[in-house]
This record gives structure tokens, sequence and C-alpha cells, in this order.
């Protein structure tokens, strides 16, 4: 007898949740997001289950954070056994060698033929911030270049980095200055009559005219770009735009900084995201699946531009935690393995096939299904050759999708897509029986929006 993995024994959410929730309510402030009612107990490859005894599929994997899956074996019991032996010790104070060997490892596996090394952070936006600050040093000079749809986290530099206003930065400024914001190929929302081609052909030119109307190119010291916009809503930049950007950069010696922090580790089915496209950025910055859920960023670049802030320029109390650096290594040996990406692929294409059958189903809900391997979203509209993006309807699917036991969550500048984050070893039953409830989640509210 077949088990299957989404088991609900209460209401969802269950008093249990319901409880702790509240006390959550009570005890932190509302500012900090909070996408569903679950108090969760503990979770296992794609499945969690809460304090009520219900178990789901989760295919947020902590936002994009679980590409290895929950507590997978190998990092638990590196992490229990490095926790025997040395759980802190500040690297500002003491080398590791668990430090050294992530650093080595990322220096190995980020894409360029050149000299490299590893900064490691806590998060991402950490991780974000030490690059800038890097290129600025390197360069001499201070402008960002940033896009419309970016996310790059939340300290005050990332959040002037960002670009949704309302969700992320409102009543927090003043932000950081020296910013500067161009537009992003999000070909689902070109003009009607342009083809993709000829929309992604404007979009190349547009970055020339950007930095004579913008900003000067002189004055730039790095690019930062997602390879594939992850809050934004999981829109890959178009392969070509991505290789025009280098070719602008390096005519005016602008660095060129990959965020991989959410499109990295295996994600899109290829290590980072860029190398899709051939492009050789000069920095990339990780985090998220870095570590399995262990707090842990990190910049790699070239060793010149690494090297360019003096000695205690740079640094963090928990940066490089034993624990984290352990759970690391456990987790790059495992995405490394070209099995893993193998199955990343796969994954992606079953998903992406189910995404299609619905969108060819439900044309008046599903605008736009996209993305790169299994880094895929559906963009959700009001109906029909209306683009108009629709929250409401976007919230009432991940809201019946958790209904009946599978973990979703939203991106997207308008919060209108449904992203899939699982994780990317999840097994095929599981897949499953995700997304025939994503497919009767969407069924549901068609049916409700259609009065039916
Ligand atoms: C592309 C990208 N950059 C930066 C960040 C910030 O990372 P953190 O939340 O670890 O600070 C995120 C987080 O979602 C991200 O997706």
């Amino acid at each position: 007898m077949s088990e299957t993995a989404i088991r609900l024994v209460t209401e969802i959410p269950g008093p249990g949740s319901r409880a702790i929730v509240a006390r959550r309510e009570a005890a932190t402030p509302q500012g900090a997001a909070k996408l569903t009612g679950l108090a969760i107990e503990r979770g296992q490859g794609s499945r969690v289950e809460d304090v009520d005894g219900n178990r789901f599929i989760d295919l947020a994997g902590g936002i994009g954070v679980l590409a290895v899956g929950h507590c997978p074996e190998g990092v638990s019991r590196a992490m229990a056994e490095q926790a025997e032996k040395l759980i802190h010790m500040c690297a500002i104070v003491g080398s590791y060698e668990l430090y050294v060997q992530v650093a080595e490892r990322l220096n190995a596996l980020v894409p360029g033929d050149f000299a490299k090394k590893t900064l490691l952070t806590n998060t991402g936006a950490e991780a974000v911030e030490a690059a800038v600050g890097l290129a600025r040093v390197h360069s001499g000079r201070q402008g960002v270049v940033v896009f419309e749809g970016a996310y790059h986290g939340r300290s005050n530099l990332t959040m002037a980095m960002t670009s949704k206003f309302s969700l992320f930065k409102k009543g927090f400024g003043p932000f950081a200055s020296e910013v500067y914001r161009f537009p992003f190929p999000y070909s689902y929302r070109r003009a009607p009559g342009v083809s993709e081609e000829e929309f992604i052909a404007e979009q190349e030119q547009r970055l020339r005219e950007c930095f004579v109307s913008v900003v000067d190119p002189a004055h730039v010291a790095a690019v930062v770009v997602e390879p594939v916009q992850g809050e934004g809503g999981f829109i890959p930049a178009p392969f070509s735009w991505l290789v025009r950007l280098r070719e602008i950069c390096d005519e005016h010696g602008i660095i060129l900084i990959a965020d991989e922090i959410q499109s990295g580790m295996g994600r899109t089915g290829r290590l980072f995201a860029i190398e899709h496209s051939g492009v050789v950025p000069d920095m990339v910055t990780t985090a998220k699946s870095l570590a399995a859920g262990m707090p842990l960023g990190a910049v790699t670049g070239r060793a010149e531009i690494m090297d360019a802030a003096h000695p205690g320029g740079l640094g963090g109390t928990y940066s490089g935690n034993p624990l984290a650096c352990a759970a690391a290594l456990e987790a790059m040996e495992t995405i490394t393995h070209p099995e893993f990406l193998a199955r990343a692929q796969e994954v992606g294409a079953q998903i992406r096939e189910c995404l299609n059958k619905l969108a060819d189903r439900f044309p008046g809900i599903i605008g736009d299904v996209r993305g790169l391997g299994p880094m895929l979203a559906m963009e959700i509209v009001e109906g029909g050759d209306n683009r108009k993006p629709c929250m409401e309807t976007t919230a009432a699917i991940t809201t019946e999708t958790l209904k009946r036991g599978v973990i979703t969550i939203r991106a997207g500048l308008y919060s209108n897509c449904v992203r899939f984050l699982p994780p990317l070893n999840i097994p095929d039953s599981d897949l499953r029986e995700a997304m025939a409830v994503v497919e009767e989640s969407v069924k549901v509210v068609s049916d409700q929006r259609s009065g039916a």
C-alpha cells in the first residue's frame, strides 16, 4: 500500500498552529512577514509536519533555501558532529579549516577561469552589501546599477537596490544613495503587438541609452543583476541581453555582479543560473541553498577585487560560523553531483509540463508560465487577453493549496505569481501529488471566480 505524502487530520490551520501563531502575533511585530498560519514541528525531504500532526508537501522550501530538502541526513550528521567540536570561534579571532574549505570550494565552482577569493557572510543581503563595497573600493567609483523588479535584501543599501516599494520599502527611507535603476526585460509585460524578439532587441538598446539618460558609465562601480529575478516573479534575463550587459561592462570597466542568492546552487538545473547564458560575471553572491538552511552567505569574485579592502575592512561576529560551514560543505557535495542536477532538470520539466497544461485549461487565470529549469512560476491575471495582475486570485490559489496540504508562496512585482521552489530531489510521487493539488486548487478558484 503506497502511503500519500499529505496527511490532514485537523482543519488547516489546526488548533495548535492557531495558538502558536496567536502568541507569535502578540510577541513579535506584525511587520515580520508571515505567509501561512502554520506552526511547523519537523521536516524531512519535501515534507513538513505541523504541531497538529498534519503533513504537508513543501513547495516553498523555506523560500528557495532547501535545494537538498529538509534535514538531509548528511547535513544533520555533519552539524551534530561539528556541534560537539566547535560551535563558534569567530573567524576574526581564529581560523578553522571548514571556513577555508567552503571558500576554496566556492572559488572552484563559481564560473570564471581566473583567480578567485570568497568572503563569507551571514545573509544574502550582507553578501550583496559586501560585494558592492568591494566593487566601490576596487574601482574608486560609487554608482551601482540595479534593475526594475530586483530584490537584493532588507538592509539599508540593499533596500535601496530593491525595486518593489510598497511591500519592502514603504516608510523606511531615506535610503542609501548612488543607486541607479534600469528597466529589466520583463517580456510578458511588453507592449501589445511587439514580438518577443523585438522586445529583447529594444531592451538591449535601452541598456546603452540608460548609460546616457540615467547615469554615466564612468561613474558606475558595479551592475548587480539577478540572472533570474526571484522576488520579481521568476523572470529569466534573456541570454543575449546578459551578453550585451557583459559587453557594456567590459567597455567601461564596470564590475558585473550576479546575484545568485535565489537562482544559484542548482535552482535552475545548473549550479549557477548565469551559466545558461555563458556570461562570466566578475563577482557572484550566494546564500539560501548554499548551507541547506543554516545562515550563510558568500561573495566569490576576482581575487584582485576581493582583495581591494584594507585588512579589517570586512568581517562579522558570526560570518562563516563553523556549523553553517559544515552544513554548506555537505550541501555543496550533494548539489554538485551530476545526478542531483539531472534530477533538478527533470523536476523542472515535470512542473513545467503540468503548469503549461493548466495554463491551456485555465487561460482566464494563468497568463504566463515561465522560468529557467525548475525555477518556475505562473503569473495570475484577470483573464482572457487582459493581462491585468490579479493578486486576490493568486492569494486564493495559495490558500487553496495549503488547505489541501501543499505549501506554495507568491512572488512578483504585483504579488501575482505563484512560484515553485521545491527541494530539487523531491521524489516523483510527492511531486505528482503536490501538482495534482495545485491543479485542483486552480480549478476551485476558477469555479469560484466564474460563480459556479
Ligand atoms: C536575489 C536575492 N538577493 C538577496 C536576497 C537577500 O537574502 P537574505 O534574505 O538572506 O538577506 C534574496 C532573498 O530572498 C534574494 O532572493
